[in-house]
């Protein structure tokens, strides 16, 4: 490739440190695609013959066709995947092969093909996100009024509903996608024409490349189109975030299937048995969902230091960019398809739940509220207040909705027989209608507006 200059062969040891075909093979269709825009842009731009360029793209064909059906058989000595093309181009079309490569680099073509991956796999990202979604959403709406303990502390803090916490985890998942799609917008810009670094003399297209190949525009500037990863990066922070999302849920999981708490069973198709303890059922798949959002985070991380020292424009170091994007991405799909398939087939024990949701004195924000609102008692006088009837129902070891109505007179006379009215956990939650709460008829109107934004979310 740049035999002329050298006069010896690299070592076998500088071939494996400078070669990146065993990761880089993966980008062929991306390599081929960006090639074929190239080749009809120089026939049209009269840099080509109608002749070489038809022998070009027929070639690209067969080696489509080839490495669909083979794959790519790697081959150290040619470096990358733009070799591996290249090369076979030769074989099969002769001289007219060493054309192709007119008014272009390797720099221009590795960040052309980089970013028609990376949009494939945002697009992909996205829509395994939205079925996520969707299932949870059906979930939610199942268990719209399945009463359970909301937590802050991981301490029973008052009683919520199981839909709603779903709900949450929707939400996130919704700015997940507007991520991956925000990111789609900053990527569109083609940096394919930007040659090694300073642009090219011959008189090239780049609106025509751009267009063939699906984006917007061509990217402004030569060297910041040849060092420019930003589009990885926006991915790999959009996947970082995601997988953070899907790893507090699998944390969850994890948390609600042991058996002191005992809120959900794992389906026997998402849990594993021990080798020695035979009643164990083990929630491995959501432990290594919670695991793999350390790689991705990590991934994130690696790019970014990889990146942050290096001068324009490009550099070999950033030969290091597609390995933890390739990782980053299998783990995020994988994820979601095991989470969203462990969450749908979940089932959730709701006597267990609701017995959860009873205890802690969950209600104890009602009774207050309830001194506030019938009795005008300032908020602060009746948290002190509702403090002495919990403390009293603790002594006695009962809940709070257990207390007789003298004993909670004896606390303060102006309770009456209508606090009993709001201290079950079903009236607790029923009440919670502002925007945003847990009241079962509010749930009911997110799955409504969910189902909605989901049917109307471009695929
Ligand atoms: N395999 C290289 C990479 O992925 C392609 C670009 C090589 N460019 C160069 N100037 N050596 O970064």
């Amino acid at each position: 490739m740049w035999g002329g200059r050298f006069a010896a062969e690299p070592s076998a040891l500088m071939q494996r440190i400078n070669a990146s075909i065993p990761i880089d093979k993966r980008l062929w269709r991306d390599d081929v695609a960006g090639s074929r825009a190239h080749a009809a842009m120089l026939r049209d731009c009269g840099i080509l013959s109608a002749q070489d360029a038809e022998a070009i793209l027929r070639g690209l064909d067969t080696i489509a066709a080839e490495f669909e059906r083979n794959g790519v058989a790697e081959d150290l000595a040619l470096e990358d995947i733009h070799m591996h093309v290249e090369h076979r181009l030769a074989e099969l079309i002769g001289p007219a092969a060493g054309r192709l490569h007119t008014a272009r680099s390797r720099n221009d073509q590795v960040a052309t093909d980089f970013r028609l991956w990376v949009r494939e796999a945002s697009r992909e990202a996205v829509a395994v996100i939205r079925h996520f979604q969707a299932v949870l959403v059906e979930l939610a709406d199942a268990h719209a009024d399945t009463v359970m303990p909301g937590f802050t502390h991981l301490q029973t803090a008052q009683p919520v509903t199981l839909g709603h916490h779903l709900l949450a985890y929707y939400e996130m998942l919704r700015r997940d996608a507007s991520r991956f799609a925000a990111a789609l917008t900053r990527l569109d810009e083609c940096p394919l024409g930007a040659a090694a670094l300073a642009g090219t003399g011959f008189p090239i297209d780049r609106e025509a490349t751009a267009r063939a190949l699906g984006f917007a525009r061509p990217t402004a500037n030569s060297l910041d189109s040849v060092s420019d990863r930003d589009f990885a990066l926006d991915y790999l922070a959009a996947a970082a975030q995601c997988s953070l999302h899907l790893s507090r849920l699998a944390e969850e999981l994890i948390i609600w299937s042991s058996a002191p708490f005992g809120f959900v069973r794992l389906p026997d198709t998402f849990s594993t048995g021990s080798s020695i303890m035979p009643q164990k059922r083990n929630p491995d798949a959501a432990e290594l969902v919670r695991g793999h959002s350390g790689r991705i985070s990590g991934a994130l991380v690696s790019l970014m230091t990889t990146m942050k020292g290096l001068p324009l424009a490009y550099s070999k170091d950033m030969q290091d960019d597609k390995a933890p994007v390739f990782e980053a991405h299998d783990l995020l799909m994988l994820s979601l398809e095991a989470l969203a398939g462990m969450v749908g087939t979940t089932e959730f024990d709701k006597a267990r739940l609701r017995a959860a949701a009873e205890q802690g004195f969950s209600t104890a924000t009602d009774l207050a509220d309830w001194l506030v609102r019938e009795a005008n008692v300032p908020f602060r006088e009746a948290h002190h207040i509702t403090g002495r009837a919990v403390r009293a129902a603790e002594e006695r070891g009962r809940g709070l909705a257990d207390l007789s109505l003298e004993e909670l007179r004896g606390i303060d006379p102006r309770i009456d027989e209508r606090v009993f009215g709001v201290l079950t956990v079903d009236a607790s939650v029923a009440s919670r209608l502002s925007y945003g709460g847990t009241a079962p008829q509010r749930v009911r109107e997110q799955v409504a507006a969910a189902r909605q934004a989901l049917a109307a979310a471009t695929p």
